[in-house]
């Protein structure tokens, strides 16, 4: 265990009361990755206007506090490989580029999935399902081409993303359906022979759940008994205010890191809104619609308070398990450029990242900066 930076209750206190308004200003010396040192890289997911040139203001930000990044869509099947015969690699090599000419760890994200699936690849051209060899053959293809286009510059891959159910068993998604439980080892074996070097993730969301953590936990051992590569889990970290169970999603850490792979926090962010529920008719009234979308101006105070400190417990989580975490990333730069603001529902005001609208750190993220930099012995 390391904890790092472990302020004194006053001094915590004292912050929590100060920073209470996300506008406050932050001293221009202090940065996150700074605060993070080496516990972990600290990650951001960019998307395609980030990382083109003229978005200095986003660029500047990524370049002070973090360490790494992922593309939020722009590697995803259905936008670099649209069509059997065109791939896509424009935005691909714009990111990877912004990613290696200013030091920052790259991963691939993600190669196969049953979402943001190109259209054309599981099927044929009456729309019917490929054959096994089919698929293997074009999965092989696609995870090599991509794969290889950039090898040496991307760390790791997000190999397969979200196979496995609540339940534990695995989703009846396209590959599933034509190649069985295999689609995994072989999209693993693909990628390691595209890349060697490479590291491979396997990446899903709501691993706090015990069906979907024992599901991993065998999907680990499976892979790791054909001697096949794996080098860390991937917990995306699509956190709510009342969900995950921090105890829970610490267990599923406990669990991963168990079986000899390290862990990551992939894609991490947390609603600052109601959370949908599950079958609910959305469509519903419009008062329930406004119900779920209540803070279209700003954040209360008093939800604020909740969320920095919700954030808070996490991050130290992370910290108190730096020895098997090995990166941390938020998915997107600031409150405006989150999926969140259109999922589950489109056209909402959500509040889940670690900066603000105005580009500000949040009050935990500033806190984190301040009692980092206050441990540093004055020079
Ligand atoms: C999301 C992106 O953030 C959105 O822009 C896109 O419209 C849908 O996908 N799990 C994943 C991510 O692995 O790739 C998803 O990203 C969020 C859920």
């Amino acid at each position: 265990m390391k904890f790092r930076h472990v302020a004194s209750m006053a001094f915590w206190m004292a912050l929590t009361t100060a920073c209470t308004s996300q506008q406050q200003s932050v001293s221009p010396e202090l940065s996150l990755k700074d605060a993070v040192g080496d516990q972990f890289l600290i990650g951001v997911a960019l998307n395609t206007r980030q990382t083109a040139a003229g978005d200095s203001l986003s660029q500047n930000l990524v370049k002070r506090h973090f360490t790494a990044i992922v593309p939020e869509n722009c590697m995803k099947m259905e936008e670099i490989h649209p069509e059997e015969d065109r791939y896509d690699f424009s935005k691909a090599d714009e990111l990877v580029n912004f990613g290696i000419s200013n030091g920052l760890v790259v991963t691939g994200h993600c190669l196969i999935w049953h979402s943001q699936l190109a259209p054309w690849f599981c099927v044929d051209k009456d729309g019917k399902p490929v054959s096994a060899e089919v698929l293997k053959e074009r999965m092989k293809e696609h995870i090599y081409t991509v794969v290889k286009r950039y090898k040496g510059k991307i760390r790791g891959w997000d190999v397969v993303n979200e196979a496995i159910i609540e339940d534990g068993s695995y989703r009846k998604s396209p590959f599933y359906e034509i190649l069985g439980e295999e689609f995994i080892p072989l999209a693993f074996q693909y990628a390691h022979e595209a890349d060697p070097d490479a590291e491979l993730y396997y990446n899903d969301y709501g691993m706090d759940i015990e069906g979907r953590r024992n599901g991993v936990v065998k999907l680990i051992r499976t892979l790791k008994e054909r001697g096949l590569r794996i080098d860390a889990v991937g917990m995306q970290g699509h956190m709510g205010m009342d969900h995950p169970d921090i105890n829970e999603f610490e267990k599923s850490m406990m669990a991963f890191a168990a079986e000899g792979v390290k862990v990551m926090i992939t894609e991490w962010d947390m609603s600052a809104l109601p959370t949908v529920k599950q079958g609910a008719n959305i469509a519903d009234t419009l008062a329930y619609q406004a119900a779920l979308n209540p803070y279209t101006e700003s954040l209360p105070d008093s939800v604020s308070k909740v969320w920095n400190t919700r954030m808070k417990q996490f991050f130290q989580l992370f910290e108190k398990h730096a020895d098997v975490i090995t990166r941390v990333t938020a998915w997107g730069l600031t409150d405006n450029d989150s999926w969140k603001n259109d999922f589950p529902i489109k056209g909402r005001t959500d509040y889940p990242l670690l900066f603000d609208r105005n580009y500000q750190p949040k009050p935990f993220v500033k806190e984190l900066m301040e009692e980092a930099s206050a441990e540093q012995p004055v020079k």
